[in-house]
């Protein structure tokens, strides 16, 4: 009966399209209203779905879908995904749950959204008909997306597929019941959900599921040991990074079909038991970054499938030998990191695997490099940073390294070998903390990241690195390396982090730099030659330091266009730490890689400092000292209120000390001496907490912490009456402006560098959000890399 009604309706509304001036056919009124309610909370202001109007046939507009003969909406897909390589585009708004309220919709997906809200009819009393619903997929990439319940989806009673990624769901207690009363559901997807409660309940009830991905959530449990009594179809388990404690349940070894397993950055304790060897069709372990102990059992080692191990950072012992790997063939990624096996190979084993990632780093593989590893013939990302390594058999060392195309990390180890005329083709290259001599080898132009600091490599720059366009970071910190550098760096046009300290590199600063460049220390080089004004509309620039060189020349006044010092950038996300130089002249490991730097100390420079200098607020470490600079300290300077350490010693600066100076409430670090201030010292401030080293060598200055004055207090204004006059109005200027500038900077400083390196801005978030096993572990070795600087 309902299909010959189905059917005259639908000849109807066909009828009715025929009629119409052109073959539109148009959805049907009931889902038109809906969609219509569903657009009204978006706030599209980005254009996503301009097409959804009703001047268009709903079955047109942008991922809706029809079912061709009812027309009756079957699918919406919004997923902007695809727009990966363009700007964001992206929904924002309110996102409507009463488009659920569609009678036909089957598949509905609008994650990767920036949606604000949630909004949840209640809609449970207007689904009457029993939802066809069969695909959901909600799931969220950026800010907090709250969701107080799930009661609705209880009537969703054919769900297969059910993504909630990212929405915070911290409120709901009852979810495991909610959800385990979806009998058909195979996928369920709750990461970074914030979900803190593991339910009490002794088992999952869905006994047709197959995925389940519950990463990224805070339980503070252990997994019940009958927790997968009733799931024994489940492929793919997912519970990294929810602090799970206890031992791995026994029940999960019911899982005969288990291809992936990730219980990787919990607190899991106790051993891995035996029976893992009976998981036969196990492809991805990723156990790492535990506390578990004891043995590998010799059973792993026939598991077949096997295409990724990763068990590093835990408190595991005993022997890794061969016998361990005996039936891997298809091993593919090896994670052993962080360990302290005892690696018992013997020097002619052969694996009977090629792998394509391997990481060992921390672990004791010395004095010998590895011989197995000389025989995988396709690796592409291989860490043995911290191995403990200081031989190499030459030939088969540069033959295995020139080979690797992705990712090459040798970080703090002991070898020395002669590079010179090798072509590295990595894209990441990590050679720091080495004995590394003579020449530089050649790197590839696809090389993103660069570090051989503290080595002894000497020479100068080959000629190959002129073409470096993909270079983003490049540290040669302390070697030996000569002659011109910077000219060969003008192709990098992506660089932002540039270190080149502690070297004898000489030359000019050309004027086309990087204009991405974020930090660029020069320091303790034999640099000469004026700064180029370029240098000082770097937007994104808030490290400088040219301390140690031969600069010489003014100061150019273009500087305000350098009051772009950001608050924040790209390290913060990979919450890495960079050698910098703070307070002081003391070398510093910073952990904070944020600190805002200008130092220009021990140079030849000359002339008036610009007063636009003075108005970089974000500024927290300023050196000019062991320079020839004159003039006068504007009053501005009481505007850098961020300023931390000040030194201006050994100049020619005069005049007084301006009584602004004592709004500098963070300053740690001051150092005026060796100049020709007159005057007195502003007192009753913290200017006195310092001591006289801070002011001696200014013959006319006086007052506490130096000698008090023995001319009467009011002091005649002393020199340059025009610049004072601009300083009494530009201090109140200036940090009205600053806090503008803060702002502004602090904003595009982020989005900037984001959009400057897309590719990891979409690598951290799919980092994030676990998406795509094989870009994950690419990223875990990248972002410890990172982490480890
Ligand atoms: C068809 O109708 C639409 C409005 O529904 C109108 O804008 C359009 O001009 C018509 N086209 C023709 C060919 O009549
Ligand atoms: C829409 O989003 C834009 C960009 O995020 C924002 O500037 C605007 O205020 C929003 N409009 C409404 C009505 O929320
Ligand atoms: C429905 O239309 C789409 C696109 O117009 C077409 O690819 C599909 O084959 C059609 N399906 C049926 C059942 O006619
Ligand atoms: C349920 O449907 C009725 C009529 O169809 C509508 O008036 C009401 O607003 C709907 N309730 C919710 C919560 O959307
Ligand atoms: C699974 O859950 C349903 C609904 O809550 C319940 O009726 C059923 O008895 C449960 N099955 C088992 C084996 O516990
Ligand atoms: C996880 O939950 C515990 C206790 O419920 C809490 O102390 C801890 O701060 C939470 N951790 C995170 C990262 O939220
Ligand atoms: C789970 O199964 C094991 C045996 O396979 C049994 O010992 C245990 O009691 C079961 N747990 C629950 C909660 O059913
Ligand atoms: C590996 O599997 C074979 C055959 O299935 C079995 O005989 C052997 O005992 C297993 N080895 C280990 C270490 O479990
Ligand atoms: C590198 O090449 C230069 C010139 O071709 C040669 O003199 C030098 O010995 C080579 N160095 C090594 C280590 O092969
Ligand atoms: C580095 O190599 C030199 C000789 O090439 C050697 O004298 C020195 O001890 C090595 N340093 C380290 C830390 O291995
Ligand atoms: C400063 O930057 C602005 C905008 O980026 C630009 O128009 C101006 O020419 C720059 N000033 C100097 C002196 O380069
Ligand atoms: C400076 O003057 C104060 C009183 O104003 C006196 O107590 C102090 O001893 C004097 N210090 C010197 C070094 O003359």
């Amino acid at each position: 009966m309902s299909l010959i009604l189905l059917l005259f309706l639908s000849i109807t509304t066909f009828h009715k399209c025929i009629c119409s001036n052109h073959t539109v056919v148009r959805c049907n009124e009931k889902d038109l209203e809906i969609l219509l309610t569903f657009k009204q909370g978006i706030n599209d202001s980005l254009g996503t779905i301009s097409t959804w109007s009703t001047e268009n046939d709903c079955c047109a507009w942008k991922g809706v879908h029809c079912d061709n003969i009812t027309r009756r909406v079957t699918k919406i897909d919004l997923n902007t995904y695809f727009y990966e390589y363009e700007p964001v585009k992206v929904l924002e708004g309110e996102m409507n749950l009463c488009i659920l309220e569609l009678k036909f919709l089957s598949y509905l997906d609008l994650s990767e959204n920036n949606f604000d809200v949630i909004r949840i009819p209640s809609i449970q009393q207007n689904i009457t008909h029993s939802s066809i619903l069969l695909h959901l997929d909600l799931s969220h990439l950026y800010g907090p997306l709250h969701m107080d319940n799930l009661d609705w989806l209880s009537p969703l009673s054919s769900l297969k597929y059910l993504n909630l990624d990212g929405i915070y769901l911290h409120k709901e207690n009852n979810w495991f019941q909610v959800v385990n009363t979806l009998p058909s559901l195979l996928e369920l997807q709750l990461s970074h959900c914030n979900l803190n409660n593991f339910p009490s309940v002794e088992y999952l009830n869905l006994s047709s599921l197959v995925t389940l991905h519950l990463s990224g959530n805070n339980f503070t449990s252990h997994l019940p040991d009958g927790l997968f009594n009733l799931t024994k179809d489940i492929n793919s388990l997912r519970f990294e990074g929810s602090n799970i404690y206890g031992e791995m349940p026994s029940s999960l070894l019911n899982l005969q079909n288990l291809k992936l397993l990730d219980l990787s950055s919990n607190k899991l304790q106790g051993l891995i038991p035996d029976e893992i060897g009976q998981l036969a069709h196990i492809e991805y372990l990723d156990l790492a970054r535990n506390m578990l102990s004891g043995f590998i059992p010799l059973t792993l080692g026939n598991l077949s499938s096997l295409y990724l191990l990763s068990i590093g950072s835990n408190n595991f012992s005993g022997e890794i030998s061969k016998l361990t790997f005996s039936k891997l063939s298809s091993l593919d990624s090896l994670d052993l990191s962080n360990s302290n096996f005892l690696f018992q190979f013997d020097l002619d084993w052969v694996p009977p695997f090629q792998l394509s990632q391997l990481s060992l780093s921390n672990t004791n593989q010395g004095p010998h490099f590895p011989c197995w590893i000389y025989t995988q013939k396709s690796l592409k990302d291989l860490d043995l940073s911290s191995a403990v390594i200081s031989l190499v058999d030459r030939n088969k060392f540069t033959n295995l390294i020139e080979r690797i195309p992705s990712e090459l990390i040798l970080s703090k180890n002991s070898i020395s070998v002669d590079m010179s005329n090798l072509t590295l083709s990595c894209s990441w290259l990590s050679l720091d903390h080495n004995n590394f001599t003579s020449g530089l080898p050649n790197i590839s132009p696809t090389a993103e990241f660069v570090d051989l600091s503290y080595n002894s490599f000497s020479g100068s720059i080959p000629h190959s690195w002129k073409n470096l366009s993909e270079l983003e970071v490049l540290k040669l910190w302390s070697n030996r390396l000569s002659g011109e550098v910077l000219a060969h760096l003008s192709a990098s046009k992506r660089l932002l982090f540039m270190n080149l300290g502690e070297n004898e590199f000489s030359g000019t600063i050309p004027m086309n730099l990087s204009e991405n460049l974020e930090i660029v220390i020069l320091r303790a080089n034999q640099f000469e030659g004026n700064i180029p004004p370029q240098l000082f509309n770097l937007s994104y620039l808030f490290h400088l330091d040219l301390a140690h060189n031969k600069f010489s020349g003014s100061f150019p006044h273009c500087i305000y266009n350098f009051t772009h010092m950001v608050t924040f950038h790209i390290y913060e996300l990979y919450s890495t730490t960079i050698d910098l130089f703070t307070k002081g002249q003391e070398y510093v490991y910073d952990v904070n890689p944020d600190r805002r730097t200008i130092d220009l100390s021990p140079n030849s420079l000359s002339g008036e400092m610009p007063l636009e200098l003075f108005r970089l607020v974000q500024v927290q470490t300023l050196n000019l000292s062991h320079n020839n600079f004159i003039g006068t300290i504007p009053k501005t300077i009481g505007g850098m209120i961020n300023m931390e350490s000040l030194d201006l010693s050994n100049n020619k600066f005069f005049g007084e000390i301006p009584q602004s100076m004592a709004l500098l409430n963070f300053l740690e670090v001051l150092n005026l001496s060796c100049n020709n201030f007159d005057g007195k010292i502003p007192t009753g401030t913290q200017l006195q907490s310092f001591n006289a080293s801070s002011y001696i060598g200014n013959p006319k200055l006086c007052g506490a912490p130096l000698n008090n004055c023995t001319i009467t207090e009011e002091n005649p204004k002393t020199a340059l009456p025009s610049t004072e006059n601009e300083d009494d109005e530009s201090i109140i200027e200036s940090l009205y402006l600053g806090m503008g500038v803060g702002f502004g900077v602090g904003f595009w400083g982020i989005c900037g560098s984001l959009f400057l390196i897309r590719k990891w801005r979409h690598a951290y978030f799919r980092f994030i959000y676990g998406v795509g096993d094989k870009l994950y572990v690419i990223l875990t070795v990248k972002l410890n890399s990172f982490r480890r600087n």
